[in-house]
């Protein structure tokens, strides 16, 4: 987690820096600050809080500095404090740095600094690899890239790391392990960030970071080396992503735009891989593992948070239609639990950002042991797409609100075509079904435009009838128990009330007890093959006077009369259901949320990335 930037070039620094910031508090926003060179000092302003409150302290200083760095934080090591905000200071005052990622060797490192006679004004890992990097250099006596080369071969851990030096006023040292890097090529410009959405309208030529690389920038040259100090060429990408996909475009959050954004992130994900008149999926990435598709014994699904929920709806569509075995994984679990893996085994990986440590990590152990990666990944260029062996990516545009919406729906929707593709590839599906459940697919998108259209006010009273609940649970069956996994996610995430999701029939096995006139239990009952047992389990909450809010297909009676609260959406084929009930549990949380005054787009506690184990 944590996002950094940098600038080095001919203007003023400070504006790209606060701005770009912004841009990245997604990735953390519990203290922020910035670094500028003005020749022979170095000038540092951190603060506890949002980059807002760093902006409010940053405005009375000089500003004119051509080159600076820049963070905003996620705490892993210490507080959120004006102390352990970075930019950290060295020892000397010379050195300054920015990092994002966690050091992990730091206290035996700490150690051997304090031995020396170092003192220590935070309690970040950060400040020791500075310290480390200095006293390499004065011990050493070689020159700064030489030393921050040395410090990283004995470093374990991740980072991404910005230095500045005084010794350099034109130069930022910039290395990366694990944690994300771009740098944006400008005419005798650079702007560094951990996502390419800072330099938007300044640059569309950028270069991604990869592991064990050693930037040297400066305002009309990029020198990029391994720790070996071997020169490596840049590999110039062109950046396609426009900057209003990152702004708000008149809604209040971005949660909320991301909401609406569906319709149109479910139609790109969907546009040039589905002719549901012909019957047939076009996924490139598919057709370049077909071997080892059509001979893999077992797909094993990994990923965190609410891509993990998609995980295991995708579960539940492959097995369904493949007739393979599939296992979803946390990737937390998976990759420190030494699984049985080998070459008859594709892992399809799913990611929004493309940068969480624990998939990443868990991708590489298992493609060691011969697996072949299929990713689903939001962020193109990312690391996870990069890692992949082939892959789809989902369409959605940059997600910016922390708790994911529209990224959700469009990894269930790359994950229908992929179930659909697949089928058809081993012959497990019927051609009517198949061409059945294509044109469903297609409609998807209108359906959901529906939803937005008609429901939305009812929706806003629900939230507000119920935002004082203490609890809340989230009932589902079949394809809609992800849902309600992923909806009791979206409400603790920004209403910060307890809520569980749990299968409707499982829920007889504890969570009843909670039940009494106060607690409201979310139903996601639209009409499926289980739809008269989930009917049943309405009926136990009923009996036990719970608060029943359901959503319902629009012509169900029966579910509808025994509900206090009812959402109807789109009757819709079972396997596609899952992508219209999950929108009104988004608005739900989202107006609670608004309704109990929380930041909606950036939640306490939460970071959009987690770079971090
Ligand atoms: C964080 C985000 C979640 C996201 C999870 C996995 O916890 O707040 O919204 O689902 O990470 O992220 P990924 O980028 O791998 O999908």
């Amino acid at each position: 987690m944590c996002g950094i930037v940098g600038y080095v070039g001919h203007r003023p620094a400070y504006p790209y820096l606060i701005e770009g910031l912004k841009k990245l508090e997604y990735r953390g926003y519990d203290s922020a600050g910035i670094a500028l060179h003005f020749g022979n000092a170095l000038k540092v302003v951190k603060k506890a809080g949002k980059v807002a409150a760093l902006e409010e302290l940053t405005a009375v200083i000089e500003q004119g500095s051509p080159i600076g760095i820049g963070h905003t934080r996620w705490a892993t090591h210490g507080i959120p404090s004006d102390n352990n905000a970075h930019p950290h200071t060295s020892q000397s005052g010379k050195l300054v740095l920015v990092h994002n990622g966690i050091i992990e060797n730091y206290a035996a490192l700490k150690e051997e600094l304090l031995k020396k006679g170092y003192t220590f004004h935070s309690d970040t890992d950060s400040e020791v690899l500075l310290n480390f990097i200095e006293d390499i250099q004065q011990n050493n006596n070689c020159a700064l890239e030489e030393a921050i080369r040395i410090a990283l071969k004995r470093v374990s851990g991740a980072y991404v790391i910005l230095l500045l030096s005084e010794e350099y006023p034109q130069t930022i040292f910039a290395a990366r392990k694990g944690s994300p890097l771009v740098i944006g090529i400008g005419q005798g410009e650079h702007f560094l960030g951990s996502d390419a959405s800072p330099m938007l309208g300044y640059t569309k030529e950028v270069v991604y970071i990869n592991d064990y690389e050693l930037a040297i920038i400066k305002p009309d040259e990029l020198i990029l080396k391994n720790l070996g100090n071997e020169r490596l060429t840049p590999f110039v990408q062109q950046l396609d992503m426009e900057l209003a996909s990152i702004e708000k475009g008149g809604y209040e959050h971005f949660m909320l735009k991301e909401i609406y954004d569906q319709p149109a992130a479910i139609y790109d994900s969907l546009r040039g891989r589905l002719d549901a008149q012909q019957g047939q999926i076009t996924l490139s990435g598919v057709d370049s593992i077909k071997d080892k598709l059509m001979a893999a014994r077992r797909i094993i699904i990994v990923a965190c948070g609410t891509s993990w929920h998609a995980g295991l709806l995708g579960e539940y569509l492959i097995e369904e239609l493949c007739r393979v075995n599939v296992e979803v994984e946390y990737a937390s679990e998976f990759r420190y639990r030494n699984p049985v893996i080998d070459e008859h085994d594709v892992i399809i990986a799913l990611s929004q950002s493309g940068e969480t440590a624990d998939t990443l990590v868990a991708l590489e152990n298992a493609k060691t042991q011969g697996a072949t990666i299929f990713g689903i990944v939001n962020v193109v260029g990312s690391s996870i797409a990069r890692l992949s062996d082939a892959g789809a990516y989902t369409h959605a545009g940059p997600e910016i609100g922390v708790a994911s919406t529209k990224a959700f729906t469009a990894q269930l929707t790359v994950l229908q075509l992929f179930a659909l593709k697949l089928a058809q590839m081993k012959g497990t599906l019927d051609k009517t079904v198949a061409q059945e459940l294509m044109q469903e697919l297609a409609l998807v998108p209108e359906k959901v435009q529906h939803i937005l259209d008609t429901q939305l006010e009812n929706i806003k009273k629900i939230a507000s009838t119920y935002k004082d609940a203490r609890d809340f649970l989230y009932l589902g069956r079949g394809y809609n128990f992800p849902i309600a996994l992923e909806g009791a996610l979206k409400l603790k995430e920004v209403s910060y009330i307890h809520a569980e999701g749990y299968p409707a029939a499982e829920m007889k096995h504890g969570p009843i007890a909670l039940v009494d006139e106060h607690l409201p239990v979310v139903f996601v009952a639209t009409k499926d093959r289980v739809h008269e047992k989930i009917i049943s389990n309405m009926q136990e909450i009923k009996s036990r006077r719970g608060k029943l809010i359901a959503v319902v297909s629009e012509d169900d009676q029966t579910a509808s009369s025994l509900s206090d609260d009812c959402i109807f959406i789109p009757q819709a084929h079972e396997i596609v259901a899952p992508l219209l009930s999950v929108i009104p549990l988004q608005l739900l949380s989202y107006y609670i949320g608004v309704e109990r005054g929380s930041d909606v787009d950036k939640p306490r506690n939460l970071a959009k990335s987690v770079t971090v184990e």
